[in-house]
């Protein structure tokens, strides 16, 4: 069914063309001291339970009528462990979902079919730091990374992408994420929907040519704002739709757009039902008016559509909001399906009627959530600074550096930090742009007339802010008054009582949380995980020693 329509070579060269249309002038010292290693190889003593080879290679998928899509994509094969292990997401570009066992000891065979390097990094998984997919365990073309770990997490929807030095972006949006399910004995003990009752609903969006082949960032101002498709594809296909029985579902939802932020809502009114997030499920469920859902965060969605009549339908929607982009960036940002503006993203439809559903539970689970007490700097936080300049974007004042870290980048092992994550209004950034808007920016310059009283054009933007390692929590987050007003335009739809691994930050919003880094040493990203901003280096590594 997805039969390449053009040879490997005039793909191979197609698509380098793309990339290097797309490329940015390299950071070159950022990989300094980031020598080649030789991949890893798998260990005699480690005993997997699991253990398959994931490709990362070029196919051609059709996405929408016409012409097939030029991908990269990741394929699987089990070669130990239990059949459901892997599910392929039918007819999708995306990788298969991945499903593991709390306990189970799992080893994956890296293999790089690309012409490119590329390495993979287990989001939201807790491993060490050799595990983690850090960008100095890239694998050339051709070569293979063993990854060893055991799965510690709790049941959690989590994420596998690249995670290449500079080019994160390019490889996700070309093709290559994939979900990986956790289960565990306290979330089975809850008997939720299961089987064809539980879907994941992978949100993206993309950007075609008139030959149904994706188009990538072309220019600083889309790296700048992030880049926007046009079309939403949900699990990787356009103008998504399921049938359902009228019966309780459980959804789990990924952002896993490079940068878009989504406002999700049903369309008549029903409130949304949130049993989880990004490091598993909630203590007890919540009802939303409408949720945000930033790249990189999850959501799992308990979705009754119990007495709705056979043919009814239910849409979620991405709702209008404000403020998450630079004002010049609302002009442009998302281009004809602008960021905040109202859209469909899939549509359920009812076609089955049953009689019996199973219910919600009102209590899902126990969190293992940590108070300020827990913490080794209760009144001395370790800031997380955001600032954001015409070419740079940038975490505690310097863009990715491989193994420089700062004092507020060290952490002693097995200890429990307060962290603080707050715009950096001081920083050389904003002020360059208080000065005729150079950098490259200056055929921005005319629109300033047109912004009113605003003086100078205002590059604060929403970040959503990813740590790996172990998930936190959030302890609060506070608004500045000026931006009070957009900020009531989301305020609703954070949920942050949860463990998460990425936390929406808003302009003028600080973000206070706490983060356990126990059971491995070694070097942790932290980033934005737009990840256009990542690849600009807003990115930088905590030392755990
Ligand atoms: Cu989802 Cu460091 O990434
Ligand atoms: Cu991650
Ligand atoms: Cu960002």
């Amino acid at each position: 069914m997805f039969q390449s329509t053009v040879s490997r070579r005039q793909f191979l060269m197609s698509s380098l063309g793309l990339l290097a249309l797309a490329g940015l002038p390299q950071l070159a010292s950022a990989m300094q001291g980031m020598s080649k290693l030789s991949p890893n190889k798998a260990s005699a003593n480690f005993k997997p339970d699991v253990e398959l080879e994931l490709w990362c290679k070029y196919n051609s998928v059709a996405i929408l009528k016409g012409q097939a899509t030029q991908l990269m994509q990741y394929s699987a094969l089990l070669l130990k462990g239990p059949e459901n292990t892997i599910t392929e997401i039918a007819g999708s570009y995306l990788g298969p979902i991945i499903r593991l066992y709390k306990g189970q000891k799992v080893r994956i065979h890296l293999h790089n079919a690309l012409s490119e390097p590329t390495v993979t990094h287990w989001h939201g998984l807790h491993v060490r730091a050799e595990m983690d997919g850090h960008p100095q365990y890239a694998i050339n073309s051709g070569e293979v990374l063993v990854y060893e770990f055991e799965v510690v997490n709790r049941a959690s929807f989590n994420i596998y992408h690249p995670h290449p030095h500079n080019a994160t972006a390019s490889q996700v949006y070309h093709g290559l994420a994939g979900g990986i399910i956790i289960n565990d004995d306290e979330e089975k003990a809850l008997e939720l929907p299961a089987g064809e009752y539980e879907l994941p609903i992978v949100i993206q969006d993309r950007l075609f040519d008139k030959n149904n082949q994706l188009i990538y960032a072309r220019n600083m101002h889309q790296r700048m704002t992030g880049f926007y498709g046009d079309r939403i594809l949900v699990n990787g296909h356009a103008d998504f739709s399921c049938e359902v029985a009228s019966r309780a579902y459980r959804l789990r939802v990924l952002n896993g757009s490079n940068a878009r932020i989504y406002k999700l809502a049903w369309d008549d009114g029903t409130p949304i039902t949130v049993i989880g997030v990004d490091g598993g499920l909630l203590e007890q469920p919540e009802t939303k008016p409408y949720v945000m859902l930033a790249p990189g965060e999850r959501l799992d969605v308990w979705a009754d559509f119990s007495g709705r009549a056979v043919g009814s339908e239910l849409t979620l929607r991405s709702l209008a909001f404000s403020g998450v982009l630079p004002r010049m960036g609302m002009m442009m940002g998302g281009g004809s399906l602008p960021v905040g503006s109202d859209y469909p993203i899939f549509t359920a439809k009812v076609t089955r009627q049953v009689s019996d559903s199973p219910k919600l539970p009102t209590q899902l689970s126990k969190l293992p959530r940590h108070s300020l007490d827990d913490t080794a700097n209760p009144s001395k936080p370790l800031p997380i600074s955001i600032s954001e300049a015409p070419m740079a974007m940038l975490l505690n004042g310097r863009a990715y550096e491989f193994n420089t870290p700062q004092a507020s980048e060290r952490v002693k092992l097995n200890s429990i930090q307060l962290i603080e994550i707050a715009h950096d209004h001081q920083s050389g950034g904003m002020g360059g742009m208080n000065h005729g808007g150079g950098m490259g920016m200056g055929r921005m310059s005319g629109m300033r007339g047109g912004m009113g009283g605003m003086g100078m054009m205002n590059m604060m933007m929403a970040h959503p802010i990813h740590l790996h390692g172990q998930a936190f929590s959030i302890l609060s987050r506070s608004i500045a008054k000026e931006q009070e007003a957009d900020y009531a335009t989301v305020r609703e739809g954070f949920i942050n009582s949860g463990l998460k691994d990425t936390v929406l930050v808003m302009p003028n919003e600080t973000v206070r949380i706490i983060k356990p880094f126990q059971d491995f040493k070694g070097l942790f990203m932290f980033h934005c995980h737009n990840l256009e901003h990542e690849d600009m280096g807003m990115m930088r590594e905590y030392l755990v020693e």
